[in-house]
């Protein structure tokens, strides 16, 4: 191959990125690629499943605060719905490009706030409270968890709602977490390819998933790793922290269904907790 066609890229901000790996998930890079990667989730049809619970559950939701909101994906497009919301997130990056979003929506409807969802505190309360895609496995010990779910009832009305969704352990340990290849697209200049490798602990009930990317854009290479803590759940155990912290009821589904119980085959649940 002639020098003329040969790809040039030089390598820019990895080693920052890569000398807090162990600490920063979200970090500026991964934050920047959250979209792309997640392109394909249906963000649409997530809030149609919210609003058909708000519906089974007989709750009047009018205000929602969305913890661990990232890009801000729920909230806008709840806000666009007619619902006034709040997101909170703990991730500086993933706070600014939701915020980012904001420019052309009516402000008053929605507002995004960069804070730990273990101990925030807003001086107002919401008909529901959410967190969507597994944004509670980041909640690795079972008294941050408290801590967690204790605030989020703080912060909901007395007949509020509660809606979570997590990895199921049981389908954890019966499918097992298994090395992933995702190649993305964006445009001819600009591509990633994230390779996914997990480990198991199955006495802390998490699983260390590492992400190394690499993102190519303007011929410029980056490459960087994350390690993502994520913690599984049993039922049990999530019902008991959450009566613990306050909740009366406490209800599992399979993510986006409402008919049926988990089994062991459904990887994502949905938990969905009453104050009352
Ligand atoms: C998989 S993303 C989900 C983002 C968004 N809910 C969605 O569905 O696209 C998990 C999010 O949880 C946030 N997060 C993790 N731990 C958090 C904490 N302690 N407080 C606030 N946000 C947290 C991360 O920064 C990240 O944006």
């Amino acid at each position: 191959m002639g020098e003329k066609n040969k790809t040039k890229y030089s390598k820019e901000n990895t080693k920052a990125e890569n000398k807090n790996k162990e600490q920063i998930v979200f970090g500026h890079l991964y934050s920047q690629i959250y979209d792309a990667l997640y392109k394909d989730k249906d963000y649409q049809r997530e809030c149609d499943y919210l609003e058909e619970l708000f519906k089974m559950f007989r709750v009047r939701v009018r205000k929602i605060l969305d913890l661990g909101c990232g890009t801000g994906n729920h909230s806008i497009e709840l806000a666009k719905r007619g619902y006034e919301v709040i997101g909170i997130d703990i991730s500086e990056k993933m706070i600014t490009i939701a915020t980012e979003k904001l420019k052309n929506l009516n402000k008053r409807r929605i507002k995004f706030i960069r804070d730990d969802i273990r101990n925030f505190s807003l001086n107002e309360r919401f008909d529901a409270v959410i967190s969507m895609f597994a944004v509670i496995g980041y909640i690795n010990e079972n008294d941050d968890l408290i801590k967690t779910f204790s605030n989020v009832r703080e912060h909901l009305k007395e007949d509020g709602i509660f809606i979570f969704d997590v990895w199921f352990g049981p389908a954890v340990i019966n499918l097992k977490p298994t090395q992933k290849v995702k190649e993305i697209d964006i445009r001819e200049s600009e591509k990633i390819f994230r390779i996914t490798t997990p480990k198991l602990d199955v006495m802390r009930h998490i699983v260390e998933v590492n992400f190394k990317v690499i993102y190519i854009k303007e011929n410029k290479l980056h490459i960087f790793e994350e390690n993502h803590k994520m913690r599984f759940f049993f039922p049990k155990e999530l019902e008991l922290m959450l009566k613990i912290s306050g909740f009366k009821r406490v209800y599992f589904f399979p993510f986006l269904e409402t008919e049926r119980k988990p089994d062991e085959n459904d990887w994502n649940i949905t938990a969905v907790s009453l104050k009352k």
